[in-house]
């Protein structure tokens, strides 16, 4: 049977490139953007089989356009819901830089957003074997962070991991599996910052393992902290 797969925020950047490698690997995809963004990248990877490829609008950060999605997704239900949406924040990064807005915005962007989003998409896994994966990163880790900086991103993406962990402990007896996966340093808009700096992976690297990873440990009933090939991380 085919398996499906929601991504939210799929119109550029890893959430894109995942878009096209599971549509690749046969999936049905569902990839969204916010309102007024341009979707037609994401369009153009359905061309070949425009039943497997749908668009909804959603915007993390927007308590008031959650109804409306769900109701758009209608009575769809997915094998692997993926929250990628993400910001890097102010470059600079330092908690004596930023403004209170600062830390809200990378807050609700990264943790609260995403996490409350899932919480409301529960009911459109599919049971059992449904699957969250949720796009952290390595510097969500306390364990292996023993470097300075970063400091607003770290606390987003620990947050993150810390509240997917507490889905999976509300779900796990129904045989949910919750994935927090880092794809590696990866060539986009945010792994370059705009072009100034030179990531360690492709987006192809990634994106291609990072589906790797999704499809090896789906519907296990586990919650693994992994990286983009596979290699378990400590929380
Ligand atoms: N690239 C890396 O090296 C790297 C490493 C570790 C983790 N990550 C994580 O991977 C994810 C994707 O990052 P990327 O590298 O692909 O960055 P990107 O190219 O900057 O893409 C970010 C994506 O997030 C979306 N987004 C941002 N704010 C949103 C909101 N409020 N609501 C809905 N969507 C929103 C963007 O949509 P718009 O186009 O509308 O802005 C875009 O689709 C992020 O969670 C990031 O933290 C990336």
């Amino acid at each position: 049977m085919t398996k499906s797969i929601l991504i939210v925020a799929a119109e550029r950047g890893l959430g894109l490139g995942l878009a096209e490698q599971f549509f690749k690997r046969g999936w049905s995809v569902v990839g969204t953007a916010r309102q007024d963004a341009d979707i037609t990248d994401l369009l153009s990877i359905g061309a070949s089989d425009p039943d497997r490829l749908a668009v909804a609008r959603i915007d993390v950060t927007k308590a008031d356009e959650i109804s409306p999605f769900l109701a758009s997704l209608s009575d769809r239900r997915f094998d692997v819901i993926y929250l990628n949406a993400g910001i890097f924040g102010p470059v600079h990064q330092s908690v004596l830089e930023a403004t209170d807005e600062d830390f809200a915005e990378i807050m609700l962007t990264n943790t609260f957003g995403p996490i409350r989003l899932a919480r409301y998409l529960m009911n459109k896994l599919v049971t059992p074997g449904g699957t969250l994966a949720f796009m952290s990163s390595h510097r969500g880790s306390i364990e292996i962070n023993v470097e300075a900086g970063l400091e607003l991103y770290r606390a987003s993406k620990v947050s993150l991991n810390m509240l997917a962990r507490g889905i999976y402990a509300d779900y796990k007896q129904q045989g949910l599996t919750v994935l927090s996966i880092h794809p590696g340093w990866a060539r986009t808009a945010m792994g370059t910052l705009d072009g100034a700096v030179e990531p360690e992976i492709e987006l192809e690297t990634s994106v291609q393992g990072v589906a790797d990873v999704v499809e090896r440990h789906m519907a296990t009933g586990e919650n693994l902290y992994l990286d983009y090939e596979g290699t378990r991380l400590p929380w």
